[in-house]
């Protein structure tokens, strides 16, 4: 199979600076969430910075399977504070809304560099992000039901530390 294209290439190293972002950003909320005693929440923040590096490391794979060059890009800082755990998922949420968005620029780029190989890789990505969506959602609305009562949130925050560590794709996934 010939090589992926320069434009692709491109397409896919910006994703893996933005998924590195992904990492950092959610490693900067578990360390909110440890400064507010939530382990919990700052366990499940760690467990989904994994799983944002291992899609840098999924990209990477590709890339360089492809006979493309991986270029590790420059990677803006993350902000540090949060108004409330709500709104720390509620910028989640949003943040993966528009990696959802940045896939399917990807996969549009593919398609008009006519490479039938990245836009059927590209598929685990996309079902990975309805997955992704779903599950912040599922919290953002645990959060609003309670309300920031003492009680609920320690429910919760039990609840949250009882997230598995994740297992990485492998490279053929
Ligand atoms: Fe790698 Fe959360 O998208």
């Amino acid at each position: 199979m010939a090589a992926i294209t320069e434009k692709m290439q491109d397409a896919l190293n910006g994703q893996i600076t933005a998924e590195m972002y992904s990492t950092n950003l959610y490693l900067a909320m578990a360390a909110y969430f440890e400064s507010l005693d939530l382990a919990g929440f700052a366990h499940w923040m760690r467990v989904q910075a994994k799983e944002e590096d291992f899609h840098v490391h999924k990209l990477f794979d590709y890339i360089t399977e492809r006979g493309g060059r991986v270029v590790i890009g420059a990677v803006e800082a993350p902000p540090v504070e949060w108004a409330s755990p709500l709104e720390a998922f509620e910028s989640t949420y949003e943040h993966e809304q528009e990696v959802s968005a940045m896939v399917s620029k990807l996969v549009e780029v593919a398609q008009a560099e006519n490479d039938r190989a990245t836009e059927s890789y590209l598929r685990w990505f996309v079902d990975e992000q309805v997955e992704e969506e779903a599950s912040v959602d599922r919290v953002v609305k645990m959060l609003r039901l309670g309300d920031g009562q003492p009680v609920a949130m320690l429910m919760l925050d039990r609840e949250m530390s009882a997230r598995p560590e994740p297992t990485p794709p492998t490279p053929a996934e």
